[in-house]
């Protein structure tokens, strides 16, 4: 899932080219490269680490046209062979590609009988290949696009340099591309924010449409060409002034910014009459997310009065069961940009359905008619704090108007946050010794065992600590078995009729010489379940800071997940 960008026109290349790729760090960030066409022909610099080193190592450059590429890789490792652009064997064309595809061994297969040999193991380069293949049997690069667009069976956003023109070409499939008007000239790319312009004009690109861009335009499908109006876009204000830490930043910021969201939200036309109605009268609600956002989605289900079925995005759109036209779905992605949930929204098109994000100009956004913005600014760190408290904030107040009941307990809610903030040496102490383990359970019952997966994720994914979300009464039915004084258990506990049953759990730990970690949260408030994760998460990044990792940007990952 990457980011790339293209552009052709009288820009200042090097600067927006460069500057856009930062930009679209969110989407991977294990390599990146650019290449550019001007008067000595095709110039390509990569490196498989991070865009800072484009910054550093590559020299001012003019250009006729350029693309650039972060990647986060999906074939093959991360290595000077595997990094884009890559250069077909004649050089005839220069490829960054979003995406996977699913046959590329076959097409690579029938390139290599063909006396092609490729040194890298993506798919992206045996893309580039392939069309310089089929470019040298018919000498038509738009009608080779098509062609290969027939060929392929899998996502793709391409964008191409031809040796001999000084013009960008394109196809795309699933994966987002979209093409914006500026004064130099057209810019090719992943989303909006790779610019840093407050208004754009965009046109995204359907699935299978190809085509060249210079001065002009030209869109098709299936050879026939395709006329295009460009959307006018103003951005919200993006505050991603650098930071030393964006989750510290992001963390300490959350009580602000979900107070303004639960202001917005308890106006009642802000979640409109109509919608809860709709919602109410559906047989049955599908949520569907990923990761912390399919954690948020949980506790949905447990809050509203209704039959609620939370199901992963990557588990739905496989999923065989015919759809029951009675029935509701809400999307829920902090980026808007994931493409399992993009997927999942295209499978039920027809029916019902709101969508929640965080950025109100994302694709999800954009392909829903009831949109609801979580208001929390941009996250820039890949663990997701903000959003999760504001995916749970808006989905509480929905839930509340579904059932019916007022909500009053949430206003209380930045408050008891800010009280964990101003606390955070006990946790500090908490991590000094935290940091020590390399396992860990976190056990929990009901809605408790819902925080318990969202903590567990955030630990694992900063940290490296291997942590698992158990339910405490399945404790003694097989984890037990893992519990030594190396093992350690966290305890979530907010229900005092549950106190009991804990301290039996506890004892069963302390008797296997594990240690017990467990911090008592007001019982009588009843969103001490998320004060929990508030807390929690406050420990997965001071345990991540004593070990001295990169919070921001962990291993292997990406903000926002735009392939399978
Ligand atoms: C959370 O910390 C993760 N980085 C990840 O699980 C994330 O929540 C997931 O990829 C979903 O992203 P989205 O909300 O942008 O769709
Ligand atoms: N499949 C390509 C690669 O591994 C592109 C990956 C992506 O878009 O995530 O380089």
């Amino acid at each position: 899932m990457c980011g790339i960008i293209g552009l052709v026109g009288s820009f200042n290349h090097y600067d927006v080219l460069l500057k856009g790729l930062k930009r679209l760090e969110y989407r991977g960030y294990d390599s990146s490269g650019i290449g550019y066409l001007n008067k000595d022909g095709i110039v390509i610099n990569k490196y498989p680490e991070s865009v800072d080193t484009l910054f550093k190592e590559v020299k001012k450059f003019t250009a006729y046209c350029s693309i650039g590429h972060t990647r986060w890789a999906t074939h093959g490792k991360v290595s000077y062979k595997n990094t884009h652009p890559f250069i077909s064997k004649n050089g005839l064309f220069c490829l960054v590609h979003n995406g996977t595809i699913n046959n590329f061994l076959t097409l690579k297969e029938e390139l290599i009988s063909n006396g092609y040999i490729m040194n890298g193991d993506t798919d992206s380069e045996v893309l580039v290949n392939y069309l310089e293949y089929l470019f040298l049997n018919n000498h038509n690069i738009l009608l080779s696009l098509k062609l290969l667009d027939s060929k392929l069976d899998g996502s793709y956003s391409l964008v191409i340099i031809s040796k001999n023109e000084e013009a960008l070409y394109f196809l795309k499939n699933q994966t987002s591309l979209l093409l914006i008007e500026k004064e130099e000239g057209y810019v090719l790319t992943s989303d909006v924010y790779s610019l840093d312009d407050k208004e754009i004009n965009y046109y995204e690109f359907e699935d299978h449409q190809y085509g060249k861009i210079d001065n002009n335009v030209e869109i098709y499908k299936n050879d026939i060409k395709i006329s295009h109006n460009f959307k006018r876009l103003i951005k919200d204000d993006v505050n991603i002034n650098s930071c030393s830490c964006y989750l510290e930043k992001e963390l300490f910021e959350c009580p602000a910014l979900i107070e303004k969201e639960i202001q917005y939200y308890s106006k009642s036309e802000s979640i409109p009459q109509n919608v809860i109605n709709e919602l109410n009268s559906k047989r049955k609600i599908y949520v569907i997310g990923c990761g912390t956002s399919f954690h948020a989605g949980l506790i949905f289900k447990e809050i509203v009065d209704k039959e609620v079925e939370v199901i992963l995005a990557s588990e739905f759109i496989y999923q065989n069961k015919s759809l029951n036209e009675n029935d509701g779905y809400i999307f829920i992605s902090q980026s808007g940009e994931t493409l399992d949930v993009i997927r999942s929204i295209e499978k039920v098109k027809n029916a019902f359905f709101i969508s929640i994000t965080n950025n109100k100009d994302s694709t999800i956004s954009r392909k829903s008619k009831y949109h609801f913005d979580i208001m929390v600014q941009k996250e820039i760190s890949v663990a997701s704090t903000k959003a999760y408290f504001g995916e749970v904030v808006f989905l509480y107040i929905l839930a509340k108007r579904m059932n019916d009941e007022n909500y009053k307990e949430i206003f209380d809610l930045p408050f008891r946050m800010n009280q964990i903030k101003s606390n955070i040496k006990e946790i500090e102490t908490l991590a000094y010794q935290v940091k020590e383990y390399k396992n860990l359970l976190f056990l929990g019952k009901g809605i408790d065992y819902l925080s318990c997966l969202e903590c567990s994720l955030k630990l694992k994914e900063i940290t490296y600590i291997h942590s698992e979300a158990i339910y405490l009464g399945e404790l003694k039915h097989g984890p037990l078995a893992l519990i030594n004084k190396d093992f350690p258990s966290i305890i979530l506990i907010t229900n005092d009729e549950l106190k009991e049953i804990g301290e039996i759990s506890i004892n069963e730990i302390k008797s296997r010489d594990g240690k017990v970690f467990i911090k008592q949260f007001d019982s009588s408030y009843k969103l001490s379940f998320l004060l929990q994760v508030y807390y929690y998460d406050f420990l997965a990044f001071l345990v991540a800071k004593n070990l001295g990792v990169n919070i921001d940007k962990p291993r292997n990952l990406a903000k926002s997940v735009t392939v399978e």
